[in-house]
């Protein structure tokens, strides 16, 4: 808190108040509006939360006028170069990159957590055979709270850190069963001798039959993928989470709340509906087409894998991802014509003055999709991946949460607009 203030006064009522200046570390400021409605009889309204910081957070840091992501301060591009997932995911919740012994102790740990309980197993066995992995892995997360009650108690410390350590952990097993399931294939244990990445790949696509060769460019791609998108501040899904996590709700449920957020299409979803987008157009020769039906505000479809509410530049995840999707399907010796139809529709828009004005550029999920197909994931578990790589910022986040003193359930307020005060009316009589 800075002892700058900003005085506002209501003309007609005469009531004001002094706003206390609120600043970080980078970043705009704001204003303090916490008092506003006792002194002024005031809300404020922001639907979508345009102009409201709704945390102050030490996690990750966006310039969206400047393209910037850091991760506790380090560049998204450094951490993609130099780092993996897991050391990512130690930063994102201690705060600082791990030395040797860190890293080995946290890889040891979310190592020896991966499996899940057998009766778990027995969940996907519920659902019937077509079920959306999302809904499958929203509901085992959920009820991963009814497996671990030796990690509910979110006043300790350790407690804490241990569901959080289970759901990097098990996340990926929780996916590729669900996967598995979906194709009738039998669902398969976590190898610990394989590294994170690696180990998913295995669970997803090796059967009992015949050993898996896979590329190790596979597992470096999904990686580099995962750094990308491990965290982004106070998105939906991360909100989301923390809101649950205001209540005192067990961190299990509040990642369950947060997979549900990130399932929409304009969120996490994204990345599959770009997948389908492109397949739709299906060749670079439709591609003006659908740029005139985005642009078309009747036709209800937007160009998916494009724009974003903080990024008014460029997505500096969006740059990474292109240049890697080149790379990844060169030596895969993937040949798809999709990338073909991005490529050309990213150049359509960025041409076209109504993406320019109002500044709509290829964001995190326009490129990723064509990578997770090169590698052999199929459509509908592209958001699952999403959530793989989120859990590790919406468990920073939730861990936070919780070192934060005095917190505050989260409470919003409304400009009410239904009926003033009416009496009832007998049923004979409406
Ligand atoms: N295609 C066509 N027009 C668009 C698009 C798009 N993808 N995105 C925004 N616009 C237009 C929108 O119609 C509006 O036009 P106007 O000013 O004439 O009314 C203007 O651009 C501003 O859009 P907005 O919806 O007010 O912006 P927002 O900040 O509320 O929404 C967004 C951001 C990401 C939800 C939106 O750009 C969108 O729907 N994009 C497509 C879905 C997508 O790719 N989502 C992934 C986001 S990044 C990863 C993640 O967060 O998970």
């Amino acid at each position: 808190m800075s002892d700058k203030t900003v005085a506002l006064t209501d003309a007609a009522s005469n009531r004001s108040t002094s706003l206390p200046v609120v600043s970080g570390t980078m970043g705009d400021p704001a204003f303090d509006i916490g008092k506003l409605n006792k002194d002024t009889g005031y809300f404020t309204y922001d639907p979508g939360f345009m102009s409201t910081a709704a945390t102050k957070s030490a996690v990750t840091f966006i310039d969206g006028d400047q393209g910037v992501l850091l991760y506790r301060g380090y560049p998204i591009e450094q951490l993609a170069k130099n780092s993996n997932f897991l050391e990512v995911a130690y930063l994102l919740i201690n705060g600082e990159l791990p030395k040797a012994d860190e890293f080995a102790k946290f890889e040891h740990e979310v190592t020896h957590h991966t499996m899940m309980r057998e009766s778990l197993k027995n969940f996907f066995q519920g659902f019937h055979y077509d079920a959306h992995p999302m809904a499958m892995c929203m509901a085992a997360v959920g009820s991963l709270a009814a497996f671990y009650h030796d990690s509910l108690d979110i006043n300790d410390p350790a407690q804490r850190k241990l569901a959080a350590i289970r759901l990097i952990a098990k996340m990926p097993t929780i996916a590729a069963a669900a996967y598995r399931y979906s194709i009738g294939w039998p669902i398969r244990y976590p190898r610990n001798n394989l590294e994170y990445c690696s180990r998913f790949l295995h669970m997803m696509f090796e059967v009992p039959s015949e050993p898996l060769q896979m590329s190790p460019v596979a597992a470096k791609a999904l990686d580099l993928l995962f750094i990308l998108h491990a965290d982004h501040e106070q998105n939906a899904s991360t909100s989301t989470v923390r809101l649950v996590g205001s209540t005192g709700a067990n961190p299990y449920a509040c990642v369950a709340a947060g997979i549900a957020a990130l399932w929409g299409p304009a969120h996490g979803g994204a990345n599959e509906a770009v997948l389908k987008m492109l397949a739709e157009i299906g060749d670079a020769k439709n591609v003006g087409k659908a740029v005139e039906r985005a642009k078309d505000k009747n036709s209800g479809f937007r160009l998916m894998g494009f724009g974003h509410r903080v990024y008014k530049n460029f997505d500096p995840r969006a740059t990474i991802i292109r240049e890697m999707c080149h790379k990844v399907l060169g030596e895969l010796g993937v040949n798809d014509p999709l990338l073909d139809v991005a490529m050309e529709l990213e150049q359509a828009a960025l041409k076209d003055s109504y993406f320019v004005e109002r500044k709509l550029y290829p964001n995190v999920d326009f490129y990723s999709g064509i990578i997770y197909k090169a590698l052999g994931i199929p459509t509908e578990m592209f958001t699952v991946m999403f959530a793989i790589a989120r859990t590790a910022g919406w468990v920073a986040h939730w861990l936070e949460q919780h070192e934060t003193p005095d917190a505050k359930i989260g409470r919003p307020r409304q400009i009410y607009t239904g009926a003033t005060p009416r009496d009832y009316v007998a049923a004979d009589q409406r």
